[in-house]
């Protein structure tokens, strides 16, 4: 029998928590024959109702679930961990400022880092889901100088799905036929999903939709204010479709990106395109060897770089305000 593979979720309380951790313990994160060990994290008013995701958890007889820890404590629930999912974060409440948001993250995901540090096995992975994903994994990977940084993420690639699923539709084909599909940036409406390197049954993907004015007015905008079109017609911002996406980024990066494609991810950038290096921010990525390595030598034309330049720019600034408030 395998050792358990230590699996912390923070937040774990809330409704995507609630979505993840039946997944997890079913073996969809890692694998149907991977053991699992689960440590949840979440505030002190919260354990209690963790402990209640917990007993049903028990209440499942998950046959690959090991165990279930659940605690308040940054250190206890990173100690040893192989795994983990920040997915608790403060939410941008009425007539919060971006530096207050910015900074009450800062507050959760700078120790959140320090006890990565203190307590991770060798081989840890972390990706943040919580928002703004991008500048609070800045901000966690800075307080863990001790873990490579490589192995710092967000999450893109709930993003990455709505792409793929709204040029199915339009196209009239299936997920499946997709290829190639990336998220640039940061995870917020600047983002640019680019059809332009994406393949559908081989054929470019921009040129098989021939339609640039859908491209510019109904495609991105859809994908990229789609959280807030969730919200609108939910009354909740989306939680199922997060907790599937977070499980597809950890699984292809232990498990690899098929031969002929890569997928979307945040990682630190290698000054890649353009990108300053250092800077979490979403990229075309294919996984080997349990490595996220970013896809080089995509030319980018000139509707592209725009895009990507205006997202990285929010990223940029989002870094010099964690900067400014000395958050790294
Ligand atoms: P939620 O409000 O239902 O749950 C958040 C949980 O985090 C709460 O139970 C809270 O007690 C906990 N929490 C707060 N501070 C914590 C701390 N310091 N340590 C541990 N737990 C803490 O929110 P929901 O819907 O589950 O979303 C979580 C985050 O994911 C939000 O920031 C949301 O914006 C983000 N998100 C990101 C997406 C992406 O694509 N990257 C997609 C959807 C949501």
């Amino acid at each position: 029998t395998r050792t358990p593979v230590n699996v912390t979720v923070t937040g774990a309380a809330g409704q995507i928590g609630y979505a993840l951790l039946f997944r997890i313990a079913s073996g969809h994160l890692l694998g149907p024959d991977v053991p699992v060990r689960l440590r949840l994290l979440e505030i002190p008013q919260a354990v209690k109702a963790a402990e209640g995701t917990a007993m049903e958890l028990d209440d499942c007889a998950f046959p690959l679930l090991s165990g279930i820890d659940i605690t308040d404590d940054a250190k206890t629930a990173f100690d040893g961990v192989n795994v983990a999912l920040l997915v608790g974060a403060r939410p941008r409440t009425k007539g919060m400022e971006r530096g207050d948001l910015l900074e009450a993250n800062g507050g959760i995901f700078k120790p959140q880092g320090e006890a990565i540090n203190a307590g991770a096995a060798d081989d840890v992975r972390v990706l943040v889901v919580g928002n703004p994903a991008n500048t609070n994994a800045l901000i966690a990977q800075r307080h863990a100088p001790d873990v490579p940084a490589e192995r710092f993420t967000a999450m893109t690639r709930l993003d990455h799905n709505r792409a793929l699923s709204q040029l199915a539709k339009k196209l009239g084909v299936s997920v499946t036929d997709i290829r190639k599909l990336t998220i640039w940036g940061n995870h917020s409406a600047t983002q640019y999903p680019d059809l332009f390197h994406a393949e559908v049954n081989g054929r470019i993907a921009a040129e098989a939709v021939n339609d640039q004015a859908w491209l510019e007015n109904d495609f991105i905008p859809t994908v990229a204010k789609r959280g807030a079109a969730i919200i609108e017609a939910r009354g909740a911002s989306s939680a199922a479709s997060a907790a599937n996406a977070a499980i597809d980024h950890v699984f292809t990066w232990v498990n690899g990106t098929a031969e002929g494609d890569w997928t979307s991810a945040a990682v630190v950038s290698d000054g890649s395109y353009g990108v300053p290096e250092g800077l979490i921010s979403s990229f075309p990525v294919t996984s080997k060897g349990g490595r996220y390595e970013i896809v080089q030598g995509l030319e980018i034309d000139d509707f592209s770089r725009a895009r990507i330049d205006a997202s990285v720019a929010e990223l940029v600034e989002e870094r010099d305000a964690v900067k400014a408030l000395g958050l790294i």
